[in-house]
């Protein structure tokens, strides 16, 4: 009797049913939809219980197990900035289930918990049609950032946990610190605001976003600008809303809410362009015409990792600024491994018109003082957009004199803009030195080595006027903040392992007194 019932009862239960349907596997396309607007594509294979596949966006490997109506996935690739999931899920009906997404914060120690939907779909909805693209055709100079654009952008910290009340607390704290004072002056809204559209198409802010408008007021009210951040795929990295076929009614949208910058990252694109270099230009290319027509200026902030040489041809598609690698982290490695590989294509930039080796990681904590002194350093050197990726409410002081170096930040915004013109190797080191304005030069001493060394060059060696007409030199340290003596044949220093020594060296103004 009993076995009876048990039998009756699974009768009746969803899972049964989905048994005796003869539940299809799982093989195709899924989409994975988390509340506040993001989408993500998971390509799936099954095999008896076993589940593999990938997520497309980071092209991330997905391995797991179905077992009855139970899924676990998790994702042994990196993801992002070398994050990992895991994705449970129970299945709610053949092509539906319901996802708990965990994966760690962007700090360490730090972790978060989604609750999502798995469903499945045709191919046609993970690859929409292509557009048809402009042509490259050299935008109008929109007079901005005539030196390299500063500020402070969420991704680096937040990624996209994040929500209004923390961009508004920047923004107070841009000001407070004194770090809008220092020249940081645009708030840049990374992936995570978007929502889906409204009725009229337009892209709407989600559930954590809710007055995109009125947070543009806000950070305006501080006496600062603020960017926001898009696609020209249909959805950005982490799955929320891009502007795929509404170019032009985004950038209206975006001018109309107020804002000053938008960070257009490639991402979502793939799923719709190729890396050819017709797509890449035309995209960025179509989204510059709608910001001209926008009737706003707004900076364009080309974000596609370098591809296809965007140095190239970013400003004529009327980019003020463009991304020239991958995403830094927070560590040592990748810092200098971005940084020193951008002498190579230091001779592109120049006012309005900008290399950006990425952001800021100052005061994130994965570096030493000395290695962010060495990053600050070196983006300073670069002509570098300065864009902090810090909690700018919790700075420690040791973190507020590196980002806030008045003197470091002169050389980054130096009116001249020339390119560092020497590069010297000296073993694990590196001497670069870059002419500045008014007869003066900056010189970097980089130990990247992982020991103490000594470092020199010869005064004589800095292409200032050979014939000072009486003049002499005067030098300082820009991270001591003192004058150094202008003795001898030369410089001397021992350098620290990852750090820098700082040398600003100028003609003396004559004087008769
Ligand atoms: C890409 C960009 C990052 C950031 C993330 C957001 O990885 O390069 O700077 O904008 O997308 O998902």
């Amino acid at each position: 009797m009993i076995k009876r019932l048990v039998f009756l009862a699974l009768l009746g239960s969803p899972f049964y049913a989905l048994a005796q349907s003869g539940s299809p596997t799982l093989d195709g396309y899924w989409r994975y939809t988390v509340p506040n607007g993001g989408t993500n594509f998971f390509l799936l294979k099954q095999s008896g219980e076993t589940l593999s596949g990938s997520k497309l966006e980071w092209k991330n490997v997905l391995t797991g197990t179905l077992v009855g109506n139970q899924f676990h996935l998790s994702a042994s690739g990196k993801f992002g900035n070398g994050l990992e999931f895991t994705f449970d899920g129970v299945r709610v009906s053949p092509d539906t289930f319901e996802i708990t997404e965990i994966g760690p914060g962007v700090r360490p120690g730090e972790h978060f918990e989604y609750k999502g939907v798995l469903e499945r779909v045709s191919r046609d909805v993970v690859f929409p049609e292509r557009l048809p693209l402009p042509p490259l055709v050299s935008q109008p100079d929109n007079g901005l950032v005539r030196t390299p654009p500063m500020g402070w952008n969420s991704w680096n910290h937040y990624h996209d946990h994040f929500d209004d009340a923390t961009v508004r607390q920047m923004a107070d704290a841009m000001v407070s610190s004194g770090m809008g004072a220092a020249g940081y002056t645009y708030v840049i809204v990374d992936e995570g605001w978007s929502s889906s559209r409204d009725a009229n198409g337009n892209i709407t802010g989600n559930a954590r976003f809710p007055d995109m408008k009125a947070l543009a007021d806000y950070v305006h009210s501080k006496g600062l600008k603020i960017g926001i951040y898009s696609s020209p795929g249909p959805h950005v990295c982490g799955g929320y809303q891009g502007s795929y076929g509404h170019e032009e009614q985004d950038a209206r949208t975006f001018a109309a809410w107020g804002y000053d910058y938008l960070k257009y990252d490639w991402c979502g694109a793939s799923y719709v362009y190729q890396r050819t270099p017709e797509d890449l230009e035309g995209a960025y290319q179509k989204m510059g015409e709608a910001l001209a027509k926008s009737g706003r200026p707004i900076v364009f902030s080309l974000c596609e990792y370098g591809w296809g040489d965007v140095w190239k041809w970013g400003a004529k598609s009327g980019g003020n600024l463009w991304r020239t690698t991958g995403d830094i982290s927070d560590n040592w490695a990748s810092m200098d491994r971005i940084g020193f590989a951008q002498l190579e294509i230091t001779q592109y930039p120049g006012p309005g018109h900008w290399n950006d080796p990425d952001m800021l990681e100052v005061g994130n904590g994965g570096m030493t003082a000395d290695e962010y002194r060495t990053h600050m350093s070196l983006w300073a050197l670069l002509r570098a957009p300065l864009i902090a990726g810090n909690d700018v409410r919790t700075m420690t002081d040791e973190t507020k004199s590196i980002l806030m170096n008045a003197e470091v930040i002169a050389i980054d915004q130096d009116a001249l803009a020339l390119p560092v013109e020497r590069r010297e190797p000296q073993g694990s080191a590196e001497i670069l030195v870059r002419p500045l304005a008014g007869e003066a030069v900056v010189v970097g001493l980089f130990n990247r080595g992982a020991s103490p060394l000594p470092m020199a060059f010869r005064w004589d060696s800095l292409h200032l006027p050979e014939n000072l007409g009486g003049r002499s030199l005067e030098a300082r340290d820009l991270w001591a903040h003192a004058s150094v003596p202008v003795t001898g044949e030369s410089y001397k220093a021992t350098v620290p392992s990852h750090g820098v020594v700082l040398i600003r060296v100028a003609v003396k103004a004559f004087s008769i007194f």
